[in-house]
């Protein structure tokens, strides 16, 4: 299938219909797709953005030596396959069934039709009408729309996944139900990522309400230049990236990883010094760098993404350390 709409093609009236109803975040209770050409647009543009997520997601789980340990690969909620066709992107040779969930038929079948085309090959299976929870569990940008009985079995459906690897948009809301979801899930399941560790979230106590856990992807710097995104900046009011997205990555048998830390959201830049959120073992803490902090400083700076770090720490002064994201 080679579909693809000219910029001026697209219809960008329903696609910022549809980015609204995506905003209300109001459970839905019938498909909203209704055609190819919708699917294409979406695709391209607010989907491409949800891939952004996606890559930074996959690039901070090699860092971590994560590796899928499931042959089966599942996308519950799959609308265009992004997740999947990035998924096999990042561990070629990885799958060899992918099950394809969604209830909108006509978004499976472009789901298939896509991962078709971009991973020849591939065994596709569409999902029967429940949730699914095969092999390695993919979850992308669907929490905003389930209805709250289907939320609430959502934990116990997803415990028997191998692995389950969820992105959400960077709300506060969405970061909320991830992490009622991770403590769920903790009982079966190592935590791989954002967390550094294996106990309760430390976002759950009282004096760190205010926050939640949410984290920038970049965009690709070819986006900034392509004429593409600049006709989409200005027909849906929108940033081009970076964008903010919430996750959560767990698995039946992985080995936790230690002494790393996950900043929270972004660096805050005062004159001459940097402010961050960083979870670890230990805390939720407010840490400050400055030049005296070494090369992390850079890094931090940057701020590079995905923001894994390991840090050398003087009670709340970061006092060396090093950017552990690109997994060297
Ligand atoms: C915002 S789209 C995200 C699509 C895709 N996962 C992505 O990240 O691009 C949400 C998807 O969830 C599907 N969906 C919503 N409620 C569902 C339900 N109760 N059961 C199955 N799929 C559902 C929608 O049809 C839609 O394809």
């Amino acid at each position: 299938m080679t579909l693809r709409q000219t910029p001026e093609a697209i219809d960008w009236h329903a696609l910022r219909e549809l980015r609204d109803l995506f905003l209300a975040a109001e459970p839905v209770e019938r498909p909203y797709w209704v055609s190819r050409d919708q699917l294409d647009a979406y695709d391209r543009t607010l989907g491409e953005r949800i891939g952004w997520k996606w890559d930074a997601v996959l690039t901070e789980l090699k860092a971590r030596n994560w590796s899928p340990p499931s042959r089966k690969l599942t996308d519950f909620g799959c609308g265009t396959g992004i997740a999947v066709r990035r998924v096999l992107h990042a561990f070629p040779g990885a799958f060899d069934e992918v099950i394809l969930h969604d209830h909108s038929a006509i978004a499976m079948g472009f789901a298939r039709e896509r991962i078709q085309a971009e991973h020849p090959g591939t065994p596709i299976r569409l999902g029967e009408n429940e949730i699914p929870a095969e092999g390695v569990v993919l979850i992308s940008h669907i929490l905003n729309e389930l209805p709250p009985e289907k939320l609430a079995e959502l934990p116990e459906v997803l415990a028997k996944a191998d692995a389950l690897l969820w992105v959400e948009p960077g709300t506060m809301a969405c970061s909320r139900a991830l992490i009622a979801a991770r403590e769920k899930l903790r009982a079966t399941h190592t935590l791989v990522a954002p967390c550094p560790h294996q106990g309760a979230c430390g976002l759950l106590l009282e004096e760190n309400a205010a926050h939640w856990c949410h984290h920038f992807a970049p965009a690709p710097a070819h986006a900034h230049q392509d004429p593409f995104w600049g006709h989409f900046r200005r027909e849906m009011n929108l940033e081009i990236g970076p964008v903010a997205y919430s996750f959560l990555v767990t698995d039946k048998t992985a080995k936790p990883d230690a002494g790393l830390s996950h900043l929270i959201g972004k660096p805050l830049r005062v004159p001459k010094y940097l402010r961050v959120l960083s979870c670890q073992e230990s805390d939720i803490a407010e840490l400050v760098a400055s030049r005296r902090s070494g090369s992390v400083y850079r890094d931090l700076k940057g701020p590079a993404s995905p923001a894994l770090y390991k840090f050398e720490r003087r009670k709340n002064r970061i006092v060396g350390g090093e950017w552990v994201g690109n997994g060297e």
